[in-house]
């Protein structure tokens, strides 16, 4: 089956972007990624890119006038690829609803919590503050609301005694790096369906073991 091909939209140091082409490097992957698109020029995930030889791109959105001028020429650059899915990947600018339902249940977030807990900024600090006992990240098709769609993968972690946000950080990355090249393969391999504002997934294996914490 042809790979799908898939753009990559950043604004930062790119460590899920990075995570994506590792996953893609694998010949049975069933995506592959064919853009890079940043939208300041100092985004280090730029050069992660150029790394491994994937055509990038810089669109300062700081040079529009507003919002939809910006996604004009993002939304060009995207159909110029030959993209048929976009991964947002730590990408800081809020899209328009236009923008969104044009890519509808092509375009894919990751966000650093247990969706619908937790959405906006802040993650973690929020998290301690409320003192749940697990954590984690979900990858999800984007609607229009912030943070919100229908959901791909989560993936759960712990919050253990002492944590402060960087540690608690660094251990919800680690499963980000693991859940967004799962999410991937399971959109690009045609094996998700979306409705009603949830996502079932074909042949999928869920793990049943109980998770508890503190453990007992
Ligand atoms: C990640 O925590 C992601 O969930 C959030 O922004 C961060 C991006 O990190 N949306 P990186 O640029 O992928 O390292």
């Amino acid at each position: 089956m042809a790979r799908k091909r898939v753009a990559v939209l950043i604004s930062g140091r790119g460590s899920n972007l990075q995570a994506l082409i590792d996953a893609a490097r694998a010949p049975d992957y069933p995506a592959e990624i064919v853009r890079v698109i940043a939208n300041v020029p100092e985004a280090g995930g730029l050069a992660r890119a150029a790394d491994a030889g994937i055509a990038v791109e810089t669109i300062d959105h700081r040079k529009f006038p507003n919002r939809p001028a910006f996604e004009a020429v993002l939304d060009a650059a995207i159909r110029a690829s030959g993209a048929e899915l976009v991964c947002l990947a730590g990408f800081m600018r809020l899209l328009t609803a236009s923008f969104v339902e044009a890519w509808r249940d092509r375009l894919i977030n990751i966000h650093p919590s247990l969706l619908p807990a937790f959405p906006g900024l802040d993650t973690h600090g929020r998290a301690l503050a409320a003192g749940v006992r697990f954590a984690g990240c979900t990858v999800h098709f984007v609607r229009a609301e912030m943070d919100s769609g229908p959901i791909i993968v989560q993936a759960a972690v712990p919050v253990l005694p002492g944590d402060d946000e960087q540690r608690l950080a660094a251990r919800v990355l680690a499963a980000e790096h693991r859940a967004y090249p799962l999410a991937l393969a399971l959109v690009a391999s045609g094996r998700t369906r979306v409705s009603g504002g949830t996502v079932s997934v074909d042949g999928h294996t869920t793990a049943d073991s109980l998770l508890i914490n503190p453990a007992a």
